[in-house]
Order: structure tokens, then C-alpha cells, then sequence
């Protein structure tokens, strides 16, 4: 019997993606499995039922789907209620952030799931197309952008009219990982002058490629598989001063900086955004992990002394459409090599399988998860 894959419609507040959208749907199917896809799960990422008609089954509600299900497909982690509704057993994919979840880790280990945390997908080349950190990334970097000249109090290109010319405003961009670089190259191309900065070194290269300036403090703090680590007190000193200087000339500052697993650095200090120009923005893409700017408030945009504070939360979600595509996209690429026949067989010899498997025959397989539990 082919192996019955599903996709439920999400339910945490504000979560307006869905794990497969109808293109992989039917791709799957063509697999030879069968695809279940409850009704209304593509609805807020505007993917309406019918859309998903091609060799889909719409089952009418979480609790029947789960009952036959033997893969589930979601984007963000279950709540305990839907990891009750998985069968014993089944295999489940999603972004499913153990650190922050782990009373969800344990009951999905008694209950014998294969769970698989996308997010740990290792970033070596063969994986990238699998990689949802890097796909979602570039949504939000590119949204970011978008919502950083929308809140600025000036144009971001540099216009010539009638009335007189006016200057193109500065971005500066803390950050040039997969989002930050696509913040700058959005903002490039809205015709901004950028200048951006990050503690890898090699970042540089791709900053300088996108037509941005590396803002150099000469501090650098490359660690191991291109990650960026901690910075020391005295680093953090060295950096914050060259970057304040920056900071205070640009009319918009967009932080995307992290550490996988960490809270994000805190660069931004209060004295910095207070030294900025009124009518200056600072959106803060990494608000979701504590923020980059100490004034940061995760989910709330206001103003601090005429600038504005912007702390925007899951917005790969603002943007349903594409960042369903993507994910979806990379959910296919993951598994679609263990399908043969329209059954699911899992090479455990295969390090992106074993690096991303969170829980299995009833253990955590994933080590910091374990200790952590
Ligand atoms: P991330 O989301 O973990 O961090 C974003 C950026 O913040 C990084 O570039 C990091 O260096 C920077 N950062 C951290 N602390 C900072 C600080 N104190 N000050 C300034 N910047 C700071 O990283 P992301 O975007 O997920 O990936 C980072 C890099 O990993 C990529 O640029 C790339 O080189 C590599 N990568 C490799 C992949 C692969 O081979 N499959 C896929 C994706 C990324």
C-alpha cells in the first residue's frame, strides 16, 4: 500500500503558510504516494481547496487526517494537542524548534515519531536545496526591506524632479547572512545607498558583489561551517563604536543578525538609536530571538525619540505565497530521493536523514535535544 502523506492546516496564531502548496502536492503524488490535504490548508497562503484537487484526497477535518496519515508535512512545530492526533509511529516534518519545545520533544518520542526538524538540515552544498533556513531567509530578508522604506520617513532612491533633487537615503545592514543579503540587494535595487557589516570575513565579497560597502571594524569572528561565534567584551566594544558612527548617519537600519540556537547579539545599544536622525527607522528582522536592538519589542513597531522601532515577527508568513512555494519545494527535494514506489524508506546512512532527525524508535536522536530533555 503507498505510503499516505499529509498536510494539515496550520494553526498557530498568525501562521498564514502551508507546508505543501498544490504544485508539490501533486508532485508527490506522482510519486505514487497518497497525498491527504485537509480542507482550508492552503486558504491563507491563497491555495483554495480545488487547487489542490490534482490526486489529492481533502479530508474535512485535523482529526480524521491524522488518523490516517503515515507522513505529515507542517511548518511550524505541533502543539501537544496535534502531536495526540499523530498515529504512533508516523513520520512528521517541520520546523520544529526543540529548544523552545521540549515537552513537545518527549511526547513526540513516546509516542515512537520520526520526527524530522528541517531547520537542522546540515548546510553542506547537496542540502541546499533542502535548506528552509536559507529559504525562508531570503523571503524575510527581502520583506524586511520593503517594510524598512515603508517606514522611513524619506525615498530611498535618489530622484531628480522639478521640485529640486533629492538624495538617496542610507541603509545600514547588521548582518550579511542569506537575509541580510537579500535586504541589501533589495534595497540596491529600490536605490538606496547600503552599507552593511557582518563578523564573518568572507562576507565581504558578497556584500561588496550586491554594490554595498563593508563597514569594517576590524573585528572578526568566523567559527566553524561558516557560523559566526560570540564576540568577546573588548570585540563588542570595538565594533559598537565604529558602528555607532554608521548608524547615526543612515535614514534606515535593518538587523538580521544571529547565532543558530543562541539569542541574538545585542548590537544596537539604546545611546545608538538615540543618536540617530528623526524620522530614521530601525527594523529588526531577529526581534523573533530576542532582537538585535536593545529597544527592540518583538512584535511591536512604535517610536523612540522621532525614530521608528520596528520588531516585526514571522514574516515569511507576511508573504504566504512564496514562502509556502519555497518551503514546500524544499520539503520535496528532502524526501522525494526515499520515496521509491510510493513507499517512504529512510537511509539512515544518509547524513542529511540522520543530522535532521530529531526523535526515533522512541529516543532523541538529536544530542542537544537530549540533554536539554
Ligand atoms: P544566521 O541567520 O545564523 O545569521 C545571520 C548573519 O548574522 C550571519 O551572516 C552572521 O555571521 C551574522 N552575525 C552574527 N553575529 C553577528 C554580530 N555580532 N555582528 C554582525 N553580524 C553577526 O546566518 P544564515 O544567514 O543562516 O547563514 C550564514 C552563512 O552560512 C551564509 O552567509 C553562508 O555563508 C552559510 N550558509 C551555507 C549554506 C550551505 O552551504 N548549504 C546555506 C546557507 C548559509
Amino acid at each position: 500500500m503507498p505510503a499516505r502523506m499529509a498536510v494539515p492546516k496550520e494553526i498557530v496564531s498568525g501562521e498564514r503558510r502551508v507546508a505543501l502548496d498544490p504544485t508539490m502536492a501533486e508532485r508527490f503524488v506522482k510519486l505514487g504516494v497518497e497525498m491527504l490535504v485537509e480542507k482550508g490548508a492552503g486558504l491563507s497562503a491563497f491555495f483554495p481547496d480545488e487547487t489542490y484537487s490534482k490526486g489529492s484526497r481533502l479530508i474535512d477535518d485535523a482529526k480524521a487526517l491524522y488518523a490516517e496519515a503515515d507522513v505529515v508535512f507542517k511548518v511550524q512545530a505541533p502543539t501537544l494537542e496535534e502531536v495526540e492526533l499523530l498515529r504512533e509511529g508516523s513520520t512528521l516534518l517541520a520546523v520544529l524548534q526543540p529548544h523552545r519545545n521540549l515537552e513537545m520533544v518527549k511526547r513526540l518520542r513516546d509516542k515512537k515519531i520520526t520526527s524530522f526538524a528541517m531547520e537542522l538540515i546540515p548546510r553542506i552544498s547537496r542540502a541546499q536545496s533542502m535548506d528552509v533556513l536559507s529559504s525562508q531567509a531570503a523571503v524575510a530578508g527581502y520583506k524586511v526591506a520593503l517594510l524598512a522604506a515603508n517606514l522611513c520617513s524619506g525615498f530611498f532612491p535618489m530622484l531628480t524632479t522639478a521640485a529640486g533633487t533629492i538624495r538617496p537615503s542610507k541603509v545600514v545592514i547588521v548582518g550579511a547572512g542569506v537575509a541580510g543579503l537579500q535586504a541589501i540587494a533589495t534595497c540596491r535595487r529600490l536605490g538606496a545607498m547600503v552599507e552593511a557589516y557582518d563578523v564573518r570575513p568572507a562576507a565581504r565579497q558578497e556584500i561588496e558583489s550586491l554594490g554595498a560597502k563593508m563597514i569594517d571594524t576590524g573585528v572578526s569572528a568566523a567559527s566553524e561551517g561558516g557560523y559566526a561565534r560570540e564576540l568577546t567584551a573588548e570585540e563588542k566594544q570595538k565594533q559598537a563604536d565604529v558602528l555607532a558612527k554608521h548608524i547615526a548617519a543612515a535614514n534606515a537600519v535593518i538587523t538580521t543578525a544571529a547565532i543558530p540556537g543562541r539569542a541574538a547579539p545585542k548590537i544596537v545599544t539604546a545611546a545608538m538609536v538615540e543618536g540617530m536622525k528623526r524620522g530614521a527607522v530601525i527594523v529588526d528582522l531577529a526581534a523573533e530571538s530576542g532582537g538585535n536592538c536593545e529597544l527592540t519589542r518583538p512584535g511591536e513597531t512604535y517610536e523612540h525619540n522621532g525614530v521608528v522601532v520596528a520588531g516585526p515577527l514571522n514574516i515569511p508568513s507576511s508573504f504566504p505565497v512564496p514562502a509556502s512555494e519555497m518551503y514546500a519545494k524544499n520539503l520535496f527535494n528532502f524526501l522525494s530521493p526515499m520515496i521509491k514506489d510510493g513507499n517512504l524508506n529512510l537511509d539512515w546512512n544518509d547524513e542529511v536523514i540522520a543530522k535532521s532527525a530529531l526523535t526515533r524508535d522512541g529516543q532523541i536522536v538529536h544530542e542537544p535535544t537530549s540533554k536539554l530533555v
